[in-house]
């Protein structure tokens, strides 16, 4: 699809990924970018910026996918639809019921309405959690759903809902399966949050950053600006009806990454390591090849360009909080 004077909708906007596919339409020249976030997990902050673009604007009705009317009502006029809502797998895993409204159900109400309002495509996120552990690496689009989680079996439902809706009603998309993603405004707050965050974290703290098990577990770590643009490559590509993985392809350890986090911030601590936890998978890199020949994607961000950019972001994150706390209890002292 050719972006210029187009009309978009992205559903999970605001969230840490949503909001960098808005940033990134944004610079191209499209019509309009409506957010459609109900704020479960998104961020305000994450989006301040794009809203004064006079072009963006936050669906002013609601933005809960489980409200088939008013998701109904912000697809009136789009074109395009981006769909990153949904619960996180830990969230997946310890409160299914509510993953099944919002993944499964919340899903089905995306395309129900995507059909409805003749959109011309949608991009959807589903993830590399519909893999599982490697049976084979790199792992390629054709790798067997070896999944265990609810979370990935959410992400195959999804994906099997656009593959059957998207051909019996003939609307284009795409579905990508993200590796593990990571940048400015990942979560780092609240009940779930990612491992280098906990790395950071304990440095922050000038704990030693732990490791669970002897660290060898080892993933595809990708820049969330280069998932972002994998959305935007996307909707431009005349891709259909196919998913993708949306990785660099090389693995990293988890030994490795807490490497990089001890080099990168200078701290002098050392690993401590922990007997392993709870972990879903252990070994997932994905193959790359698919995406890049279909959609004209490669990734731009190594890892520790990619991390640099994290620690920067997260500590004028922890900065601009701390400095808003301090004046709402000022304006609370004030007051009395
Ligand atoms: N972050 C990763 O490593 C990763 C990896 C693979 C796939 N994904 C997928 O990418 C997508 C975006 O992930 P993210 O990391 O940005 O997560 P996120 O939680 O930051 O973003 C999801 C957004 O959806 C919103 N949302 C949740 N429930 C909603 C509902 N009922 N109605 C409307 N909005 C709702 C949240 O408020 C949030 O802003 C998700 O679908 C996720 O499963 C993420």
């Amino acid at each position: 699809m050719d972006l210029k004077g187009k009309k978009f909708l992205v559903i999970g906007g605001a969230g840490f990924i949503g909001s960098h596919v808005v940033d990134q339409l944004l610079q191209e020249d499209v019509a309009e970018v409506v957010i459609y976030d109900n704020f479960f997990r998104g961020r305000m902050d994450n989006i301040e910026r794009a809203l004064e673009d006079p072009r963006c604007r936050l669906f002013e009705h609601g933005g809960d996918i489980l409200y088939p009317d008013i998701l109904s009502k912000a697809m009136e006029g789009m074109d395009g639809v981006f769909h990153l809502a949904a619960l996180w797998i830990l969230q997946c895993h310890e409160y299914p019921r509510t993953a099944m409204d919002v993944n499964v159900q919340g899903t089905f109400n995306v395309i129900e309405a995507c059909i409805k309002n003749n959109i011309k495509k949608v991009v959807y996120s589903s993830s590399a959690s519909v893999y599982g552990n490697a049976l084979e690496l790199p792992m390629t689009e054709d790798h067997p759903y070896n999944n265990f989680t609810f979370y990935g079996a959410s992400k195959i439902a999804g994906e099997h809902f656009f593959k059957s809706l998207g051909d019996r009603y003939g609307f284009d998309w795409v579905g990508l399966r993200y590796m593990n993603v990571y940048g400015p405004r990942q979560d780092y707050t609240g009940a779930y949050i990612a491992v280098m965050h906990k790395i950071l974290d304990r440095i922050d703290k000038g704990e030693r950053p732990q490791v669970y098990g002897d660290g060898s577990q080892q993933y595809d770590f990708i820049a969330v600006e280069d998932i972002a643009r994998a959305n935007i490559l996307s909707m431009k590509s005349e891709a259909t009806g196919e998913c993708y993985n949306v990785g660099r392809g090389i693995g990293t350890s988890i030994k490795e990454l807490t490497d990089t986090l001890i080099k990168l911030t200078g701290t002098d601590l050392e690993i401590e390591y922990k007997e392993a936890g709870l972990t879903f998978v252990t070994n997932r890199i994905g193959c790359p090849k698919k995406a890049a020949k279909d959609i004209g994607f490669e990734w731009t961000i190594d890892l520790d360009e990619g991390m640099k950019r994290l620690i920067d972001w997260r500590k004028s994150d922890i900065a601009a909080l701390e400095s808003r706390r301090k004046q709402v209890k000022g304006v609370g002292h004030d007051n009395r």
